[in-house]
């Protein structure tokens, strides 16, 4: 874990370099988009495209279907920073280096956080294809973005996550939902390290938790963007039911599968999310 002023540091720099690849964009919303959601990016136009190998400072992507690049230019009608890919921990990346393309995000404008993801759902009346607005979050990765020395920011450790994901932004989705006709649920989700998928029993012990969905991303994410005071939107594609319920035995292939079946809908409703911002 670095200290925050090295955090700083690396963080001037990032922004610094990243900010004049972006050739004068000036991105207020910020996209994560997950596993087999990543396609979204081709829709964004006038488009640049920044490898996070050429960011300093930044890790890359090793998951299938994360592409590991920022995609900057607009859609629907605003200019965007997409994350074509995530840092997940299951890839060995620390709580910090999950965090640090949001925080980074933060340093270049960026005022509003989509944060997307393929998720299994607990809750027995969600179907596969489903969309699910997060409506808050359970951290169960063991791990805090946060937790570090933090000798120049001690104010800032103790911060509050009511209404982690804006009220505001989820009814938005609820209306953009609604209009396009894309069927979506809202509940609470569960995250994860991974990278085993989770046992029936602990789908059991996570429903009793009041999880609705489950997966290995996002909590990390929102937890630090709310730190620095961004509106956090997370939607989560239901791709799987999780492991035991109705009998499923989830894999990455079925995960990847459904997501490509579902690419259309999920750009109509972020676009048209992004669209009212
Ligand atoms: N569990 C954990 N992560 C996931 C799942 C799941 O069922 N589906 C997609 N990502």
């Amino acid at each position: 874990m670095l200290e925050r002023n090295i955090l700083d540091d690396n963080l001037t720099l990032s922004a610094y370099l990243l900010k004049q690849r972006l050739e004068g964009r000036e991105p207020r919303i910020g996209l994560i988009l997950g596993s087999g959601l990543n396609p979204l990016a081709s829709e964004i136009e006038d488009a640049v495209c920044v490898p996070y190998a050429e960011v300093p400072h930044m890790n890359t992507s090793t998951a299938e279907s994360h592409v590991g690049r920022f995609v900057c230019g607009t859609l629907g009608g605003k200019c965007v920073l997409a994350m074509q890919g995530r840092l997940h921990g299951y890839e060995g990346n620390n709580a910090q280096e999950v965090a640090y393309p949001v925080w980074l995000m933060e340093r270049l404008g960026v005022k509003t956080l989509i944060t997307t993801n393929a998720a299994g759902a607990i809750n027995e009346a969600y179907q596969v294809g489903d969309f699910c607005i997060m409506s808050d979050q359970i951290n169960f990765t063991g791990r805090n973005p946060i937790a570090a020395p933090d000798p120049a920011n001690l104010s800032d450790r103790f911060f509050s996550m009511m209404d982690a994901f804006d009220p505001e932004l989820r009814a938005i989705a609820h209306d953009v939902a609604a209009e396009a006709g894309v069927r979506v649920q809202e509940g609470v989700y569960l995250g994860l390290l991974g990278p085993s998928f989770e046992t029936p029993a602990e789908i059991r012990m996570f429903r009793v938790w009041g999880a609705d969905t489950v997966a290995m991303s996002v909590v990390e994410e929102v937890i630090a963007a709310r730190h620095v005071g961004m509106r956090v939107l997370g939607i989560s594609l239901v791709s799987n039911m999780a492991c035991g319920v109705e009998g499923a035995s989830p894999t990455g292939v079925e995960v990847l599968d459904v997501a490509r079946t579902r690419e259309i809908d999920f750009a109509h409703l972020v676009t048209g999310v992004v669209a009212q911002l």
